[in-house]
């Protein structure tokens, strides 16, 4: 035991290791058997053949694994294709609420995934539990927001049918993600195969498909080596391949495809540049070496694995470098302060050895840390090769492991050759204080991805692919959902899918509820105001009484006054700031959120509609539903409608970026009081906006009882406040506000001249309905566009670029 003095005097950090008994203990109820997953069942392989998959830092076998041979292909490629049908008719949100589900089972299970993929590749545990797994739900979350918006977004197009997809071992459940998130939003369904050596997370995604009640047959998952792959790839059933790894099977499935009509994606390989000029922050860019190379053991398709550096710091960037590799760790995968977990596998360990000896008896100088790395597992240190030219085989080849090779330039011409002098073009790292020079860099260099003062850095919503031999087609982003589309047109089969009918409801319990006496909710509470995230009594502590159909009372609702608005604004106005500033990926999540907990009240929502309009339960239900669907598209929206570039002309660009207006008003119709609620405050919420609501007047009670819903739903306190009380009373108050940025007013013509006037001072932005009722059932009417126009400003940004 060292003693406390010791400590200091060496500094050295104690072992910190994630426990793997869990995941163990999950391999050990499943017999450590890994199965192919085929038509929402798992079944022991046809070919009875099996392989074994190893923990690389202990060199140890974690589980049997199932080789798929063409029988098991078949089953496979045969649920798909039963499955493929029935999964587009379930329609846009139908499929939406299913990727939902799998984000969310991804989430519950998160620290068993990272723990699993740990000890399946090797791979530190900090970096699968804070960077692939949270990668891997965003991935499902965003691509719900799409497989909601399909139809509106991308009209015209259908999917291409059944999918199937071939991934490397690098990134094993982010490149499932990847593969299979678009293609069952876009209404494909899949035959994976994860690579041999990482099937352990692919098979508990298997489990969460299952258990998350994805219907059988969209997600098939078969394990096996490359043979397995070659099955797949050559089956006459399958319509689209996806494949990333090694640029040599990419074009074997090249070869195997051309000609059959097959849509093929190919991500393979790189050796991406990156450029350290002379005014860079030279700390920055030694941290973001690190970063782009001894990521992921340097197992990375993008890695930055060829630092080009300007001549005259080019000594000062080595110095530093080697001091940083100096102070780096490698070893035991799950401890959480490892810095480089183990190699994939011992043909991997000895394919970087013979490349670097390669690269020493080419004349590179090497360079390793002082340090030894562990030896009961597959373990290579960072290594750092200086005095390379650009043709040596090392500044070539694709190494895939923790070897950087530098060179140096003069001028941004000569960085500029270097960086293209490779057959790849996946990514380039740019690191210059000069945003000119930066960017004219990012118009030259021939890369799917710049990224300038960063490296490594994915998102859903960011494409990602190559240039030249490293493959063709995106994944992530717009663009890459037309990998899993055809237009409508060439699709000779009529299997358009029917029209949504939403007043017909589609649950089972539906059937069953039919016809059950409504029971009303009790009279015995007052709605209060809510405002910052709090219910408040109302200030003028009068109530105003909610009539039902037949006369009767069904509640009462607190009557609005001037002092109410102003808390209501001043609360909106302080979280408008913070929520401006959250990411779209976390406004997209609350707003799913609130769908999940709107669904859950679904009947006791249905009824008070029904108490409070007489237009039945059924109605009210439809009501409800229409409303989560609203909400699932404004999630889809919130990280989506996010600004064009404007081909202006001179050489720049000009960014034109979305930003929320800030504190917005709403004063809401009559009709449809959750609907019209729901389907004017989400668009105002997914853009950024703090909302003061004023809801339905006649019916306030949808919109009081979504208290409870936000309070669960984690929508930060003042991001929404309710109102209740007279529509134009209050409206006028809030056109009167200084700290109003926008009001929209949806009420009678009278009214809406009224907020004009009132805001004539102000010049307040005001969107109002002169009267005009919108059936807000209607798609058009409903939601959309104009909505998301109106919730925000755009901010134009121009950049030098290009020439
Ligand atoms: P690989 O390309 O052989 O394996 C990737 C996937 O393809 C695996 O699932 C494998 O089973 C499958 N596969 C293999 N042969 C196939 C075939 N004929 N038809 C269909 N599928 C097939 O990559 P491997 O052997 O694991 O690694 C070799 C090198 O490839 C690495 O050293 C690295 O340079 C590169 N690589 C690049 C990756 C990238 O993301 N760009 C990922 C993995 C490897």
């Amino acid at each position: 035991m060292a003693t406390i003095a010791e400590i200091f005097e060496t500094l050295e950090y104690g072992p910190a290791p994630e426990s793997a008994d869990p995941a163990l203990a999950w391999l050990e109820e499943r017999g450590r058997e890994v199965l192919p997953f085929i038509g929402g069942d798992f079944r022991r392989p046809a070919s009875g053949e099996w392989f074994e998959t190893m923990n690389p830092a202990t060199a140890q076998p974690l589980a049997r694994v199932a080789q798929c041979g063409a029988e098991d292909v078949d089953a496979a490629v045969e649920a798909a294709r039963a499955a493929q049908g029935l999964w587009w008719n379930l329609g846009c949100h139908g499929r939406a609420r299913h990727l939902y589900a799998l984000a969310r089972h991804v989430q519950k299970n998160a620290r068993l995934l990272a723990v699993l993929e740990t000890l399946d590749n090797g791979k530190p545990i900090r970096e699968t539990r804070d960077i692939d797994v949270p990668l891997v739900a965003r991935h499902f979350y965003y691509h719900a927001g799409w497989a909601q918006l399909m139809e509106r977004e991308l009209p015209g197009y259908v999917p291409v049918g059944v999918a199937g997809q071939i991934i490397p071992w690098n990134f094993p459940l982010l490149m499932l993600a990847w593969k299979i998130a678009p293609a069952i939003a876009m209404g494909n369904t899949v035959v994976l195969k994860p690579a041999e050596f990482t099937p352990l997370t692919a098979f508990a995604f298997a489990e969460i498909c299952r258990d998350a009640g994805l219907p059988p047959g969209v997600v098939n998952i078969l394990t096996g080596d490359g043979r397995t792959g070659e099955l797949i790839v050559r089956h006459p059933d399958i319509d689209k391949l996806a494949f990333t790894g090694s640029t040599e099977v990419g074009r074997l499935i090249r070869e195997a495809t051309a000609g059959t009509g097959k849509k093929l994606s190919l991500e393979l390989g790189g050796k991406s540049p990156f450029v350290v000029f002379d005014d860079a922050d030279l700390d920055g860019a030694v941290e973001g070496v690190v970063d782009a190379i001894w990521f992921n053991q340097g197992e990375v398709c993008c890695a930055g694995s060829r630092l080009i550096v300007q001549e005259g710091v080019a000594e000062t960037v080595y110095s530093r470098l080697r001091a940083r590799m100096e102070t780096l760790r490698v070893g035991d995968p799950r401890d959480k302060a490892i810095d480089i977990g183990a190699i994939i596998a011992p043909v991997q360990l000895e394919r970087i050895e013979r490349l670097v000896r390669q690269g020493v008896e080419e004349g590179a100088k090497l360079w390793q840390p002082s340090w030894s790395c562990p030896r009961d597992g597959w373990f290579y240190p960072p290594t750092l090769f200086t005095e390379v030219s650009p043709s040596d085989t090392i500044a070539q080849v694709e190494i895939f492991g923790p070897v950087l090779v530098a060179m140096t330039f003069r001028t941004p011409e000569e960085a500029i050759e270097l960086a293209n002098n490779t057959r790849y073009g996946l990514a380039a790292s740019i690191w210059t204080e000069n945003v000119n020079l930066a960017l004219d860099l990012a118009a030259k260099i021939k890369a799917g991805t710049v990224w300038i003062n960063s490296t490594n850095l994915f998102d859903a919503a960011s494409g990602f692919g190559g240039y030249r031999e490293s493959g063709f087609g995106r994944e992530g982003g717009k663009e890459g959902l037309w990998e899993y589309l055809q237009p409508r047109w060439k699709v000779e089969a009529t299997e358009a899918r029917p029209e949504r009918d939403y007043q017909n409801g589609k649950d089972e319990e539906d059937a069953k509820d039919d016809g059950a006496p409504a029971v009303l909710p009790p009279i015995d509470r007052t709605a209060k105001m809510y405002i910052g995230g709090k219910q408040s009594r109302p200030d003028g502590e009068y109530a105003r009484k909610v009539v039902g159909p037949d006369g009767r009372l069904t509640g009462e609702v607190g009557e609005g006054n001037r002092k109410d608005i102003r808390n209501a604004v001043e609360a909106a106005r302080k979280a408008a700031a913070g929520w401006a500033k959250a990411t779209a990926h976390n406004k997209a999540q609350i707003l799913f959120y609130v769908a999940e907990n709107l669904a859950a009240r679904r009947e006791e929502m249905a009824r008070r509609l029904d108490a409070m309009t007489g237009a039945g339960v059924e109605a009210g239900r439809a009501e409800v539903d229409l409303s989560v669907d609203r909400l699932f598209a404004y999630a889809g929206w919130a990280d989506k409608y996010a600004g064009t570039v404007q081909a202006t002309p001179l050489r720049n660009f000009t960014f034109a970026v979305h930003e929320p207006i800030g504190t917005l008003a709403i004063a809401c119709p009559d009709e449809r009081p959750l609907l019209a609620f729901i389907a004017t405050v989400a668009p105002a919420v997914a853009m950024g906006n703090a909302v003061v609501a004023v809801p339905s007047e006649r019916w306030p009670l949808a919109a009081t009882d979504l208290y409870q819903v936000f309070d669960t739903s984690d929508v930060p306190g003042g991001v929404i406040n309710i109102v209740t009380g007279g529509r134009d009373a209050l409206a006028g108050v809030l056109a009167a506000h200084d700290d109003v940025d926008s009001l929209w007013y949806f009420g009678s013509r009278e009214g809406s001249a009224a907020v004009e006037r009132a805001s004539i001072g102000n010049l307040k932005r005001t969107w109002v309905s002169y009267g005009h009722a919108r059936d807000w059932t209607d798609p058009e009417q409903g939601m959309g566009e104009e909505f998301l126009r109106q919730a925000i400003q755009v901010k134009n940004i121009w950049a030098p670029f290009g020439e």
